[in-house]
């Protein structure tokens, strides 16, 4: 339909980037990605005005994002046509806009391109041996500034090495441990490293990409003062367990995951070290707040609830705690039982209400206000502590 919508327009149309990597590689990925050879904003409003759908654009990138009903995204870009020429310059011959914007981009297999308008639907356009580079198992840089130019490509690079079990081309490692040497990354934003790390942590495997940068030493060079030892590397294990479990019992959650493994990469640094880190890596605020809090509360608390008498004083203590914070808990290396606390916590006993409400106390004739909290938390921790079973009558009974 697009397509079709760029003929009438008069304009080539191109699905580009990770897209179409994905699609040959066989990995599902949503995010769909859209470059014009022209002005993507113009050609987004027009879209979004015949197919009724919402529309933001960015004018001073010539971007843009519809949102069609059902909430699908879509991202334009334009591909500059406009061509600078220094004046009395031999005429050259064009380079197809399409071929420019792909040329600034990090790797070989994300500079393939699929054209949509209707008459070459689904052309593989392939200018820089992204293909062959796929079907060889390698990450490539497209020229030998491109570490240089952005140094969060070193990350990059890693990332998509272990998602995919790809190996770095030959000159592209020796360009990559070059720019490792000659500390690039103390070049770039603190919050450009941190969007990276992020990415990395949020991939489904992040203890084995960070195993790929210790082996460049690119941990260290980012936090001179953390070693990537047993300790760490068991704890990103048990995270990634933690995680898998929480996914597949709380999908609808939306939990930051990424902050886990935040949590494990600077447990036990002095705080104000990692208060020094956090704000070399502009972490937002919020994120930053959950973040101090894991480091600074959760050995103390996990020692608490190991100590803790019954089920209901765990539950006092683990109350009201971020499921972030809660899921770190659980992640701790700890014994059985105090494990099973936490998750227990998790699983149920933040979920469990008496069969007693408000109104059965009304009809015993007592009147609303605060007794009426102490008594239904009292009955709910009684539940917990396994002291009253699941029934009304017993519950009532009790309530009096
Ligand atoms: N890109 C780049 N240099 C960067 C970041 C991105 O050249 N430092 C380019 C890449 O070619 C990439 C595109 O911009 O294809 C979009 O990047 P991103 O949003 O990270 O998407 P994906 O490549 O799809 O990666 P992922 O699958 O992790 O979302």
């Amino acid at each position: 339909e697009i397509g079709k919508f760029a003929d009438e327009r008069k304009v080539n149309a191109y699905i580009i980037g990770g897209f179409v990597r994905d699609l040959i590689i066989g990995r599902k990925n949503f995010d769909v990605d859209i470059v014009i050879e022209g002005d993507a904003t113009v050609f987004a409003k027009e879209l979004a005005k015949r197919f009724g759908a919402k529309v933001h654009t960015y004018e001073r990138f010539k971007t843009a994002t519809v949102v069609f009903k059902g909430g699908k995204r879509i991202d334009f870009a334009s591909a500059r046509t406009e061509v600078y020429r220094a004046p009395g310059a031999l005429p050259e011959v064009d380079m197809a806009p399409l071929k420019k914007d792909l040329m600034r981009r990090d790797f070989t297999i994300n500079t393939l391109a699929i054209k949509i308008n209707e008459k070459e639907f689904g052309k593989l356009i392939d200018f820089f041996g992204g293909l062959k580079d796929i079907k060889d198992k390698k990450i490539r840089v497209l020229h030998s500034l491109s570490f240089v130019e952005d140094p969060t490509r070193i990350l990059r690079a890693l990332r998509f090495a272990t998602r995919y079990r790809f190996e770095l081309g030959k000159h592209t490692e020796r360009l990559l441990k070059i720019a490792v040497q000659r500390k690039l990354f103390k070049t770039v934003e603190g919050q450009r490293i941190y969007h990276e790390l992020k990415q990395i942590f949020l991939e489904d495997n992040p203890l084995r990409v960070m195993n790929k940068l210790e082996k460049y030493r690119i941990i260290s060079s980012l936090f001179p003062s953390i070693s990537w030892d047993r300790f760490k590397k068991d704890l990103f294990e048990r995270i990634r367990k933690v995680i898998i479990w929480h996914k597949l019992n709380f999908p609808e959650k939306e939990t930051k995951y990424h902050i886990l493994y935040f949590g494990a990469l600077f447990l036990r640094e002095p705080l104000n070290r990692v208060e020094k880190y956090i704000k070399e890596l502009a972490v937002p605020q919020k994120e930053a707040e959950l973040l101090f809090q894991i480091l600074k509360n959760s050995l103390p608390l996990i020692k608490k609830v190991r100590l803790a008498g019954k089920n209901s004083e765990v539950y006092e203590l683990l109350q009201n705690l971020p499921e972030e914070f809660l899921l770190f808990l659980a992640a701790l290396p700890q014994d059985e039982e105090t494990r099973n606390r936490v998750l227990n916590y998790l699983k149920s006993w933040r979920f469990i209400k008496p069969l007693v409400n408000g109104e059965d106390l009304k009809s015993m004739g007592l009147k609303p206000g605060p007794v009426f909290k102490k008594i239904l938390s009292k009955l709910k921790y009684a539940i917990i502590d396994g002291e009253l079973p699941n029934d009304r009558e017993e519950q009532l009974t009790r309530a009096k």
